[in-house]
């Protein structure tokens, strides 16, 4: 049975969630493997929207179990308050599993996220102020909090006191703010081991033992390929591994165990935050596409910066992340314009570019070279089938699988779990 990996391919926002929450009755595990409560992911199911922050989107699929995997950054309080909206809205899901290994957001790494950023003003990254980099930056400094700390007072207030001792002068010293108490964070870290330690797995092993046992593994990206940290548009980036790479890290398993890659791509651009976006739309066109494609942050509410499709940003996602099939999204947003500009290579200081440029202040200087497709004006949201659909869209989709070099085996056509064109199977 196969595993597959979904991964955003722009600046995330790509319609994550609703790929994988239509994926899911056919889903035995769905695994999140990177980021945190950064990521806002919307399923819209039997007309109701549900947005997940943290728990992974296969949650609303009753035959599905869900797991928070090691390279995770989890915010104990958000992971509560999620199953509590879920609960109150009257759906009853399984807890998710959580993995031994995966990190713990305090109250001190949120304090440090959104300070950090007050303090670079004009330089600042635009984080979601959830506290994740700090996270991941203690983790990788080795002064991180994991779950299973919870389980041991001493050792987790010897980690939290450790830590504490450094942020507070950085917080006191260089950031004018008042000192974090170590037993204010250990009591509110406390305070949910017990309802979390019946369902602490070795998740290595328990992905690795479902998929011996033929069992349907989806592992489901946040954030997206131009945010990775290694491969994203540093610095304007997250502090993890989004990309499909990460699900072997973030999760524990071998590169061999997942048999298909697939790319989230939404069928125009948009970012949240600082960085460049050579495809930017700053015009009536710009707020056009954001108030048609309702592009407002899931998780801050900020309006997303929106602009044609970049080839080049996901032909580069594609190959990197080996891409199998590309999902594109919102293409019923394109609706109504006479033709539609799509990014093929980009001008840098007078010379063409096909590929990303090698460095970041080549990036900042590109500019789109644009091919024109003729747009349609058809209403494709209650479409279901590829002939259905105009056939200019059927053109500017074909055009995009030679751009890219991947087919496009699924088109969404609409928010809802049902609104998709299935051209290839994807499970
Ligand atoms: P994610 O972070 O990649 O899961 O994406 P978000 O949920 O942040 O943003 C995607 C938005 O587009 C959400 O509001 C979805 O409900 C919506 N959406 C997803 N796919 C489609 C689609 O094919 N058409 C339309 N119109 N909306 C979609
Ligand atoms: P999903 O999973 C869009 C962006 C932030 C900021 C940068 C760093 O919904 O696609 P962080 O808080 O991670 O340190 O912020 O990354 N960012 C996202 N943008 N969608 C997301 O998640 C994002 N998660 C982080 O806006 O520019
Ligand atoms: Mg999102």
């Amino acid at each position: 049975m196969p595993s597959v990996v979904v991964v955003g391919s722009q600046w995330g926002d790509e319609g994550k969630g609703k790929a994988t929450d239509q994926l899911g009755d056919r889903v035995d595990l769905c695994v999140r493997y990177s980021g945190g409560n950064n990521a806002g992911h919307t399923l819209v199911v039997g007309g109701e929207k549900f947005v997940m922050h943290l728990l992974p989107s296969g949650i609303l699929n009753p035959g599905t179990t869900t797991v928070l995997g090691n390279g995770v950054v989890i915010d104990l309080d958000v992971l509560a308050e999620e199953l509590e909206m879920l609960a109150s809205r009257g759906v009853d899901v399984p807890h998710p599993l959580i993995s031994a290994n995966a990190h713990i957001i305090t109250e001190y790494h949120r304090v440090i996220d959104k300070v950090t950023e007050r303090f670079l003003g004009k330089r600042r990254i635009g984080t979601t102020g959830r506290g994740v980099g700090p996270a991941y930056s203690d983790k990788v400094n080795r002064m991180g909090i994991r779950v299973q700390d919870l389980f041991d007072e001493s050792i987790l207030r010897q980690k939290v006191e450790a830590a504490l001792d450094q942020k507070n002068q950085l917080l006191v010293k260089v950031y004018n703010r008042r000192p974090i108490e170590a037993d204010e964070v250990v009591a509110s870290l406390l305070a949910h081991a017990e309802s979390i330690r019946p369902h602490v797995i070795d998740c290595g092993r328990f992905i690795n033992d479902a998929l011996d046992r033929g069992e349907v593994v989806l592992f489901e990206g946040a954030q997206a390929h131009h945010l990775d940290v290694d491969h994203g548009t540093y610095p304007y980036v997250t502090s993890s591994n989004p990309i499909a790479a990460g699900a072997c890290t973030g999760a524990g398993v071998g590169p061999t165990r997942i048999d298909r890659s697939i790319g989230i791509a939404k069928a125009y651009t948009t970012r949240v935050g600082e960085g460049p976006f050579p495809t930017e739309l700053l015009d009536d066109n710009g707020e056009r596409l954001r108030q048609a494609g309702g592009e407002f942050g899931a998780t801050t509410g900020r309006p997303r910066r929106c602009g044609w499709f970049d080839a080049v940003l996901v032909e580069q996602a594609t190959k990197l992340n080996g891409f199998t099939d590309i999902f594109l999204t919102k293409l019923d947003i394109l609706s109504g314009w006479e033709t539609i500009p799509v990014c093929v290579a980009y001008d840098v200081d007078g010379v063409r570019h096909d590929h990303m440029p090698i460095t970041q202040s080549e990036f900042h200087h590109a500019k789109p070279i644009y091919e024109e497709l003729p747009g349609w004006t058809e209403d494709i949201s209650g479409c279901r089938t590829f002939d259905e659909l105009p056939a200019n869209c059927q053109a500017y989709v074909r055009r995009l699988e030679e751009l890219i070099g991947c087919r496009i085996s699924g088109i969404g056509v609409g928010p809802g779990r049902e609104q998709s064109v299935v051209i290839n199977d994807l499970i």
